[in-house]
């Protein structure tokens, strides 16, 4: 699923209150039918705008990091999987400043799936990075989610990037916040960059964009 949203909609606020990592006001959120109330970092992982590497550790250590802090056993066989899916491996050792940015946020998405939670919240975490390497970012999550399985819930200011990762597009309206449309998505798969050029694509970009900003004015109610 993917949430769109203009700037300041209430996007983070959402996730963080998906993530139990921020109180309700009035509402509930349901994890597998029981509701959130506080943070459950082994069932929820976070990938955020910044990779937010601790740069006086290496890559590994960084990705080892969210074991280290729980007590856990690191999860040898899943960390250098995932490197050698990502095309990280080879950089084990390597600085966090010795990256680029689209390898370092290769990494926060390594170190959030090392912890294989059942759902994985992704702040726009692909903001930051170049159009090509956006792509790139982009097929790889698709590659992931269809490997392992998770319910994942991808943040974006970005039409085209919502249309092309999601099978349902959740539009929110500008402060306050809500609900204004959900688009289900019926792209086949695997998607592809040449998609995105299709007509239908293109009208579906423009469809949404309409409702983002008109959705203002309308608004559903949802449970
Ligand atoms: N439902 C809400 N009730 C009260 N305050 C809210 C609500 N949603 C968002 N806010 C407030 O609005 C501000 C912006 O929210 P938030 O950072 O979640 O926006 P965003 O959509 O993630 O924006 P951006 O795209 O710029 O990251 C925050 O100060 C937040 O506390
Ligand atoms: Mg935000």
């Amino acid at each position: 699923m993917t949430i769109l949203g203009p700037s300041g909609c209430g996007k983070t606020t959402l996730l963080w209150a998906m993530s139990g990592l921020h109180e309700l006001t009035s509402g509930e959120i349901f994890l597998d039918g029981t509701p959130v109330v506080g943070p459950r970092p082994d069932a929820v992982g976070m990938v955020f705008q910044e990779a937010n590497l601790l740069p006086w550790r290496n890559l590994v250590q960084n990705i080892v990091f969210p074991f280290e802090i729980r007590h856990r056993p690191i999860d040898w066989r899943r960390i250098n999987s995932l490197l050698e899916e990502t095309g990280l491996a080879g950089f084990e050792k390597s600085a966090p400043r010795e990256l680029s940015g689209g390898m370092q946020q290769r990494a926060s998405i390594v170190r959030a799936l090392a912890q294989d939670p059942e759902v994985l919240l992704m702040d726009e975490p692909f903001g930051a990075l170049d159009a090509f390497t956006r792509d790139e970012m982009n097929l790889l999550l698709l590659r992931l989610w269809g490997e392992t399985q998770k319910t994942i819930v991808f943040v974006t200011h970005n039409i085209s990037e919502a249309i092309f990762l999601g099978d349902r597009v959740v539009v929110m309206t500008p402060r306050p916040g809500r609900l204004a449309r959900i688009f289900d998505i019926d792209f086949p798969r695997p998607r592809t960059i040449e998609m995105t050029f299709q007509p239908e694509f293109i009208e579906l970009i423009q469809e949404i964009k309409r409702a983002v900003e008109t959705g203002a004015r309308q608004t559903v109610e949802v449970e």
